[in-house]
């Protein structure tokens, strides 16, 4: 074990981190866990406005638990990986329908509602609640692995688990739970700003003197994961459909898989001919420039169909016309919004 781990962390937070943002010195679990959830795949920088926005409209859990979905992914919109939105509002339904509208005070409680995972119910529980459990994101797993030189592959469940394991015996004494909020800031911010994936800045960091990895001077070849996702590429078509006023035909995605309840141009992923068979049958379509959007498992290469409706006319499709006054405020993934913002747009000016 590492001399005084917990107390470099603890001492260099206070001096060097991050004490000013807005979700910090708040012991508010609804706050920190709104604010755990946006940071879990965006930028500080980021998150700061939705942050604000979000504690304005939704000002408490129970606000938050009566919206509508629509609504939620709305104010989301922009922030990317909806699955975080969908699960933030059951995870509201839940604290409101079972728990009396307060979050759990453990993070063993607070890890059964959605979209809570074992790390983020951790933050929660030590940043609100002084709780001596351990957070092991891809930050920390970072510093971790560098600093006890630990080089056994991640991919392996059982090595994951022993470095969980090793991260609960790294925590401050029983003794020192009040170190609890420093300390586990102190880890993400190292990870953040100290202990990045290229180029470690070792000289800045309060555990140099103790690490593994920078005794061997080779810090970037930890952490060690083999597994190599396999990668698929699907073949999709989306119908940008536009009526003589500039509105856009969109529907609702399905409740599973991607993009799942966002708001999306109709999409076919088998032939483009099953979109063309919704519109009338001397329909002069365009194709546009296909282009590939990367998701985690699959690279979906998109190929937009622009049909320009006539008066009167619409796709025979689930759907509905929406006017460029009301689809930027809707949920929508990311390359649909890109689309519209250089289609859509045009469509009005032309018609003005
Ligand atoms: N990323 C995840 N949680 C964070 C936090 N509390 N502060 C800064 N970045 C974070
Ligand atoms: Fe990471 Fe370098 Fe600090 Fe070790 S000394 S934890 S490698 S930044």
């Amino acid at each position: 074990m590492i001399d005084d781990f917990s107390g470099r962390v603890v001492r260099w937070q206070r001096q060097q981190g991050r004490h000013d943002l807005p979700w910090q010195n708040s012991r508010d679990p609804y706050r920190v866990w709104l604010s755990e959830i946006m940071l879990q795949q965006t930028q500080v920088s980021t998150v700061l406005g939705y942050f604000d926005r979000f504690l304005q409209r939704f000002p408490d859990v129970a606000a938050l638990a009566a919206a509508s979905q629509d609504e939620v992914l709305g104010l989301w919109s922009g922030l990317g990986y909806y699955s975080r939105a969908r699960n933030l509002h059951a995870c509201a339904q839940q604290v409101a329908a079972l728990h009396g509208g307060v979050f759990p005070r453990s993070a063993e409680v607070l890890c059964t509602l959605p979209g809570i995972g074992r790390s983020t119910a951790a933050a929660i529980a030590a940043f609100c609640f002084d709780e001596r459990v351990a957070i092991l994101d891809g930050n920390v797993k970072r510093v971790l692995t560098r600093a006890l030189g630990q080089g056994a592959d991640l991919a392996v469940a059982a090595h994951e688990r022993a470095l969980w394991d090793q991260a609960t015996a790294l925590l401050p004494g029983a003794g020192q739970a009040a170190d609890m909020p420093a300390y586990t800031q102190g880890l993400m911010d190292l990870g953040a700003t100290v202990c990045t994936t290229r180029k470690p800045a070792c000289l800045l960091c309060p555990l140099q003197t103790v690490c593994r990895a920078a005794a061997e001077g080779d810090p970037e070849r930890y952490p060690v994961r083999t597994r190599r996702l396999k990668r698929r590429a699907e073949q999709w078509w989306l119908l940008l459909a536009l009526s003589p006023a500039g509105e856009v035909w969109l529907q609702q995605r399905p409740q599973k898989g991607i993009w799942a309840g966002l708001e999306c141009l109709p999409v076919s992923d088998g032939a483009c001919s099953d979109l063309l068979a919704a519109l009338p049958a001397q329909a002069a379509v365009q194709d546009l420039a296909p282009f590939v959007h990367v998701l985690t498992h699959r690279d979906l290469h998109l190929h937009p169909v622009l049909w320009h409706a006539p008066v009167g006319g619409s796709p025979a499709l689930a759907g509905r016309w929406v006017g460029a006054d009301a689809w930027p405020v809707l949920g929508l993934p990311a390359p649909v919004r890109k689309l519209l913002e250089s289609w859509a747009p045009q469509a009005q000016a032309a018609t003005a």
